[in-house]
C-alpha cells in the first residue's frame, strides 16, 4: 500500500492554473492506485500573514488543518507557478508557518514547474529546493517544467503529449521514491 501524497498547489492566487495542474496529477496518482489530497493555498485564511505566523503560528483555525496535514505528511508533490523568476510568496510564507522540524525532517517531495514563459519553473523549483534540503526534506531529482502553459493547457487538460508523458514518468518515480 503506497503512501497517501499531498499535492500542494503552490498560489493563492484566484483561478491558478495551478490548482488545475494539481488535479491532473492528483488523476494520474488515482489511475494508479494511490490516494492523494489537495493543498490549495487558495484556502488559507485572509489574514494568515498577520494572525497565523510567529507568535501566532498553530493557533489560527484556518490553518490548523492544514498544518496538521503536513505535519502528519511523508510525501508530498509541490506545484510550483513561476512568479518573478522564482516561486511564490505565499508559498514560502505558508512553508514559515509550518511546524518546523517535524514537517519536513525525513520527508519526501517531488516538483512541477509552470511558467506563462520559457522557463518552466525551473529557478522557482532549484530556489524551493534549497529550501525544502535545508529543511530536511529530500527532493526527487526529476523535475517537470511546463513552460508556456497558455499554449498548452486547454479546459483543465495537458495537450502537450510530452508533458504528460514526463509527468507520467516522474509519479512512477515518486511513487518508488
Ligand atoms: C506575480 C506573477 C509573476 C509572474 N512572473 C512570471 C515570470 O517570472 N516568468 C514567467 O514565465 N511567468 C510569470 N508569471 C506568469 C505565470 O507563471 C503564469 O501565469 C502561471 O500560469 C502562473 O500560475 P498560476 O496561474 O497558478 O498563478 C507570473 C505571474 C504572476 C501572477
Amino acid at each position: 500500500m503506497k503512501e497517501k501524497i499531498y499535492i500542494i498547489s503552490g498560489t493563492n492566487r484566484e483561478a491558478a492554473v495551478s490548482l488545475q495542474v494539481a488535479h491532473i496529477y492528483q488523476d494520474v496518482f488515482e489511475r494508479k492506485g494511490v490516494e492523494s489530497e489537495i493543498i490549495d493555498l487558495q484556502n488559507l485564511p485572509d489574514d494568515f500573514i498577520a494572525a497565523a505566523l510567529y507568535s501566532n503560528a498553530g493557533t489560527h483555525e484556518g490553518m490548523k488543518d492544514m498544518r496538521k496535514k503536513m505535519k502528519e505528511g511523508k510525501k508530498f508533490l509541490f506545484v510550483v507557478p513561476e512568479y518573478n523568476g522564482s516561486f511564490p510568496g505565499v508559498l514560502k510564507a505558508f512553508i514559515d508557518g509550518l511546524i518546523f522540524p517535524d514537517s519536513f525532517t525525513g520527508k519526501k517531495a517531488a516538483l512541477v514547474g509552470l511558467s506563462s514563459g520559457i522557463q518552466g519553473g525551473v529557478l522557482a523549483m532549484s530556489h524551493l529546493t534549497d529550501i525544502l534540503n535545508y529543511c530536511g526534506t529530500h527532493v526527487l531529482a526529476r523535475k517537470v517544467k511546463l513552460a508556456g502553459i497558455g499554449k498548452n493547457m486547454q479546459n483543465g487538460e495537458i495537450t502537450n503529449d510530452l508533458y504528460n508523458q514526463l509527468i507520467d514518468w516522474q509519479v512512477d518515480e515518486f511513487l518508488d521514491f
